[in-house]
């Protein structure tokens, strides 16, 4: 386990009160977190969690953490998460691990998101991880061109799409909800705000990895220690 990981998913743990519902990302960082809950509950914290992700619905089951369908309970209270890449206001590219749109679904209905990562997710500029987006099968090619040309009048300059194969390589990979993920590679996203809005218009796409607006605290762990810095968003 990394310990620039573990030092986040700690500081984090430092959030959690009792009787929060909390939103439990996916990816490695945030499996550090939910093992880490795991030992709290054991030791009497009252918590429920709502998964983002098979894989992390299975390490909840696993660590003993509370689970809750999301459409059963009145408030997120907080949503912990991990990152691909984070700027300085705490703007996210996220789905390296093809988890987003629940992600997304979670993170945005949530009171806070705390955003747990090593430093080297920090970035000056969003765009060197390619920027996943999960798209409807149907028509994928369509969809390609069109994210492209979305890419493209956002200001971006050199854009590669690539439809991501499962690590067997024996086809596309399908997403948790039966989608596939188009990972663009841009370089630079010079206006990530706009990117988000124009993405997000095209029909055949469900999500897109920029997430904007929704980290309200960033947690970046250390060899030896955590950085806890928040924002005030309107
Ligand atoms: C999952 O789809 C992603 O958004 C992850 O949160 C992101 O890839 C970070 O994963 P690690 O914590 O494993 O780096």
């Amino acid at each position: 386990m990394s310990k620039a990981k573990e030092n986040a998913a700690l500081a984090a743990l430092d959030m959690v009160e009792h009787g929060m519902t909390l939103g439990l990302g996916s990816g490695s960082t945030a499996e550090i977190f939910i093992e880490l809950l795991g030992d709290k509950v054991r030791g009497g914290l009252d918590v429920q969690g709502i998964p983002t992700s098979k894989a992390s619905e299975a390490c909840a089951i696993e660590f003993g953490v509370p689970l809750i369908n999301p459409d059963k309970v009145e408030a997120i209270h907080l949503t912990v998460d991990g990152a691909d890449e984070v700027d300085k206001d705490f703007q996210l590219i996220k789905g390296g691990g093809a988890c987003l749109l629940r992600e997304k679904i979670i993170a945005d209905v949530s009171e806070h998101m705390a955003v747990i990562v090593d430093p080297s997710k920090m970035v000056e500029n969003l765009g060197a991880f390619p920027l996943p987006v999960e798209v409807d099968p149907f028509a994928v090619g369509l969809t390609a061109e069109r994210i492209y040309t979305a890419l493209k009048q956002a200001g971006c300059d050199e854009i590669e799409t690539t439809i991501r194969l499962e690590k067997r390589g024996k086809g596309p990979l399908v997403t948790d909800g039966g989608n596939y993920i188009i990972d663009c590679a841009c370089k630079v996203i010079p206006d990530p705000r706009l990117t988000a809005s124009l993405l997000a218009s095209i029909p055949g796409v469900m999500e897109h990895g920029l997430f904007i607006d929704l980290a309200d605290t960033l947690i970046i762990g250390e060899e030896d220690h955590a950085k806890v810095m928040e924002i005030v968003r309107e």
